[in-house]
């Protein structure tokens, strides 16, 4: 692991975001959540020890490339710019990108965001999208999903885009907001690794199989979406 000198149990050092409800997120002082979750049992298969590191969104990814962590879980889309940074493991998860607006929008879809405000948390592939479809000068970046989900709420921006299941938790906890139906794009979740470090992408596509196959995984997810 990135910093197991001196300990018994290797330490695989993960990095994320724990802004992510329900991936990744605080419960008191504790980073709770299906990637948590998952990525201790995979860690507990290769007979390591996970240890969280949470940064800034935008930092996971070199966090990864630099060895500061072993390996990135965040909700992580395959993407191509990614690509040419990490390796990426099998996918684990499929999720989508959707639009949040206030009940009383009158934005019912992807086309309607042409010219509007949209907020985004930085780094992510909604902030990419966006800023390839609609223009950089539309896009308002925010460190935290949730950040962009209150200005939404202030009026400050027109939508969110912002991936399916956080936007589920974020809209159940803000008053008069709708996620619209027609979803902007569905990606993949894969955790990212080191380039070149065939060995422990292998461990882990192997781990990920095995709880997959034993419902291990199924479990942790029907814990936290019900
Ligand atoms: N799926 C999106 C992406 O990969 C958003 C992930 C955000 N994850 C987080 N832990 N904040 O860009």
């Amino acid at each position: 692991g990135a910093d197991d000198k001196g300990e018994d149990k290797k330490t695989l050092v993960m990095a994320t975001n724990a802004e992510f409800p329900p991936y990744e997120f605080y419960e008191g002082d504790e980073i709770v959540g299906i990637d948590a979750e998952f990525a201790a049992a995979i860690a507990e298969k290769l007979g390591m020890e996970l240890k969280i590191e949470d940064m800034a969104f935008d930092s996971i990814i070199s966090a990864v490339q630099g060895g500061k962590a072993d390996i990135g879980v965040a909700g992580l889309t395959v993407d191509e710019k990614r690509k040419k940074s990490v390796d990426f493991t099998d996918t684990y998860y499929t999720g989508r990108q959707v639009i949040i607006v206030t009940e009383d929008s009158t934005i019912a879809g992807p086309d309607d965001l042409e010219g509007k405000k949209i907020g985004v948390q930085q780094g992510t592939t909604g902030d990419q999208y966006t800023t390839d479809d609609y223009g950089d000068e539309n896009i308002e970046r925010f460190n935290k999903g949730m950040e962009a989900v209150m200005s939404l709420t202030q009026g400050k921006v027109d939508a969110v885009v912002i991936d399916d299941q956080p936007a589920k938790t974020f809209v159940s906890q803000n008053e008069g907001l709708k996620i619209l139906e027609t979803e902007y794009i569905e990606e993949d979740y894969a955790m990212a690794v080191k380039k070149g470090n065939e060995e422990l992408v292998k461990k882990v596509n192997d781990a990920i199989k095995a709880l997959k196959d034993d419902g291990t995984f199924d479990k942790i997810v029907a814990k936290y979406i019900k």
